[in-house]
């Protein structure tokens, strides 16, 4: 069966999929028995392409890299409703920005997926914060799957090692850094970089959220927690319900002060359940010591301590964001749906 894929958004991680999909080819299908077309490329810059035969994925990475755009193509005109149907696609692969007020437009554009039975993976964590249990609902419904591995940790297989390789562990504790811009932010400020700098940096280096914000002061970790709090406990918490604080008003002096007591200034999220099974969330910068397990993770790395019944601390050390890294998670979980 020949999968066919959408796409929505074609941005930096957009791209890196359609980039590993093309160089990947052969291995997929043979290693994996992975065959596919991709036949929908949708973004509200780049331009809208669609065939139900299958895009010709060299051509469209030459106009990407070449141009930053899919306007010398034909574009195909209607609504995301009307092109996806025309596209017999029967997985999405949604990489929209991030926009956690409204989760759109990723909401909509997987909500149509799931109500028409095609199965949707999403890297934007918009859509799984603020509307999972309808999604999950949704798709259910529909007899489709919904898949989100990067939303938390980009490609590092943080859901999937819960959901599959943790089952029946009672995790009681998370514990991590969960956001690499501030983790890098962090690290850079510590060799002497300004945070303008250091920021301006991760921007540059597709790192950070379309509004930064989200990252600096906190609410990206903070939602990564709510979406862990659902993967673990199966609690809905609101964002705001995440005790939250960020990074912009940590300063070199504070940075320095902590080096000199043998410490590192790091964010932390963390989520656990106490002895009364109340649940405890929360995101805020943490001087810890220089031995502590999440010490040493620097730059856009993350980290998280999984603590559990019958395995004790976890720990998983991985790229927390980046294009390809992000990429990756798309492409995971598109392999597990066409399973
Ligand atoms: N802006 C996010 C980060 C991207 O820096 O971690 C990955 O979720």
């Amino acid at each position: 069966m020949i999968n066919k894929i959408a796409l929505a958004g074609c941005g930096n991680v957009g791209t890196a999929l359609l980039e590993i999909l093309h160089e990947k080819r052969n291995i997929l299908k043979n290693k994996y028995n992975f065959v596919f077309e991709v036949t929908m490329v949708t973004d509200i810059i780049k331009g809208t392409i669609a065939d139900p035969n299958g895009l010709d994925l060299g051509k469209i990475l030459e106009a990407l890299h070449e141009k930053n755009s899919l306007k010398n193509f034909k574009q195909k005109e209607g609504t995301f409703d009307e092109i996806l149907l025309y596209s017999n696609a029967t997985m999405l692969a949604e990489a929209t920005p991030t926009n956690l007020k409204t989760g759109e437009p990723g909401l909509s554009f997987i909500r149509t997926a799931l109500k028409n039975g095609i199965s949707a993976t999403m890297t934007n964590k918009g859509p799984i914060a603020i509307a999972m249990n309808e999604l999950m609902a949704l798709a259910k419904e529909n007899d489709a799957q919904l898949k989100y591995e990067g939303v938390i940790m980009s490609g590092t297989p943080l859901i999937n090692m819960i959901s599959s390789g943790m089952t029946g562990c009672d995790i009681i504790k998370a514990e991590g850094i969960l956001n690499g811009t501030t983790n890098f932010i962090l690290t850079e400020m510590s060799e002497g970089m300004n945070f303008d700098e250091a920021l301006a940096t991760a921007q540059a280096l597709g790192y950070a959220e379309t509004d930064p914000t989200g990252d600096i002061e906190g609410w990206d970790p903070a939602v990564k927690i709510a979406i862990l709090a659902k993967i673990l406990y199966g609690i809905d918490i609101n964002v705001n319900d995440v005790e939250r604080e960020g990074i912009t008003h940590i300063t070199a002096e504070m940075i320095d002060k902590a080096k000199a007591e043998k410490s590192k200034i790091k964010l932390i999220a963390s989520i656990h359940r106490d002895c009364n099974g109340e649940i405890h969330a929360k995101v805020a910068p943490t001087k810890i010591s220089r031995s502590h397990p999440l010490a040493s993770v620097d730059g856009i790395t993350n980290a998280i301590t999984l603590t559990s019944d019958n395995l004790g601390e976890t720990t998983l050390i991985g790229a927390g964001a980046g294009r390809k890294e992000t990429g990756q998670a798309l492409l995971t979980d598109l392999i597990a749906m066409a399973k």
